[in-house]
């Protein structure tokens, strides 16, 4: 009998609850116990966010957005957020972390997460402890797996809000200008983008022109088309320009800077250049919200019971990955090397360009 801790970490995905409940129970049929440790790391390092997860504890959650264990973006074991009397200090607590799995007689550590929970786990499996990963992102951007859980489901949220969008657009002869997630990787704008038909999708892998955005919206002006859909990645930036961020969204311990506010400032440009009504819109966390579709249902279930199974075959310092229609092993190192950016040379870059969709460039 095995006794195996899992936890989930960074920004949650649609398809947490779908993994966590495929462990238990592909666990359990082996007889073995499985923790949680809520909130990340937390159940590591503190005292009553430890959980033990039985059938009861999954009974009815593979439908179900966010996570039943928690998760943080600032729980970085390495560099741990510690309550001061000056405030608040980052202390590495790694060592704690190592020592109490070791004492609750662990045997193995499934860790489902995106680059920054993989970065962790890997200096984790540097210092020896048995851990298997699962990709999770919204985001996309993770190498040597064709996709992450979350994705599918972020996408269709985009394309139904860009759906409702196009409607009043039109009534009002407006630009709406869509702010999607995604980071630096422009996965979520492009897919959601070209699936509803916008008119101007604006990538971080492709720097815009201003010019060149109004130039594609008065040519449909002139056609009568008298409206226009720009979806605009939070990551995208123009040529020669910088990222936009929100500075004073910076949160102790977290170690990314927080994107956004690009939509407003192409929205006020637009409409500064060429006199049109424009609105801006952030979709935001809606994105991370909701029950996963089908295809991250399935995925979800997939990869959680192909951790159990790299667990049984002690395949550590592995990550579940998929290469389409397997699912394979990749490292967890090999996984966190870089960036998954859209190729600008991909197909669907020339499906968009020859719908006459602009990139602004
Ligand atoms: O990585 C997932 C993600 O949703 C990104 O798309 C976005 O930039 C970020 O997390 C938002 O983080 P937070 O939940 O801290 O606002």
């Amino acid at each position: 009998m095995k006794k195996i801790v899992i936890n989930t970490g960074g920004g949650d995905a649609p398809g947490l609850n779908a993994v966590i409940r495929a462990i238990v129970l592909s666990a359990i049929n082996r007889g073995w116990e499985v923790y949680g440790s809520r909130f990340g790391y937390r159940g590591l390092l503190e005292n009553d966010y430890l959980v033990h997860l039985d059938r009861d504890a999954v009974r009815g959650i593979t439908h179900l957005g966010g996570t039943i264990l928690g998760t943080t973006n600032k729980g970085d074991p390495f560099n741990y957020p510690v309550k001061t009397q000056n405030g608040v200090t980052l202390e590495d607590l790694s060592g704690q972390v190592i020592e109490k799995f070791h004492r609750y007689g662990f045997e193995a550590f499934i860790v489902i997460g995106g680059d920054g929970s993989l970065r962790i786990a890997q200096r984790f499996v540097d210092l020896g402890l048995p851990i298997v990963a699962v990709p999770k992102t919204i985001d996309n951007d993770l190498i040597n797996t064709d996709i992450t859980f979350g994705f599918d489901t972020a996408v269709t949220t985009a394309t139904e809000a860009l759906d409702k969008l196009h409607s009043t657009a039109e009534a009002h002869e407006r630009v709406m200008v869509v702010e999607v997630m995604g980071r630096y990787a422009g996965w979520i704008a492009l897919s959601s983008g070209v699936s509803a038909t916008a008119d101007v999708i604006l990538i971080p892998e492709i720097p815009f022109d201003i010019e060149k955005v109004c130039r594609k919206i008065m040519e449909r002006e002139l056609q009568g088309r008298r409206f226009s859909i720009v979806v605009v990645a939070e990551g995208a930036k123009p040529m020669g320009g910088d990222l936009t961020t929100t500075a004073d969204k910076r949160e102790a311990g977290r170690q990314e800077v927080h994107l956004g506010g690009i939509a407003a400032k192409v929205a006020e440009q637009i409409r500064s250049k060429t006199g049109k009504d424009c609105r801006s819109i952030v979709l935001g966390h809606l994105q991370r919200g909701g029950s996963p579709t089908t295809f991250d249902r399935l995925l979800s279930l997939r990869f959680g019971t192909a951790a159990v199974r790299f667990v049984e075959k002690e395949m550590f310092g592995y990550m579940v990955a998929l290469d389409p229609p397997e699912i394979k092993a990749v490292s967890i190192h090999s996984a966190v090397e870089r960036t998954k950016f859209v190729p600008l040379d991909c197909d669907t870059i020339a499906a968009a360009r020859d719908l006459g969709i602009s990139f602004g460039d």
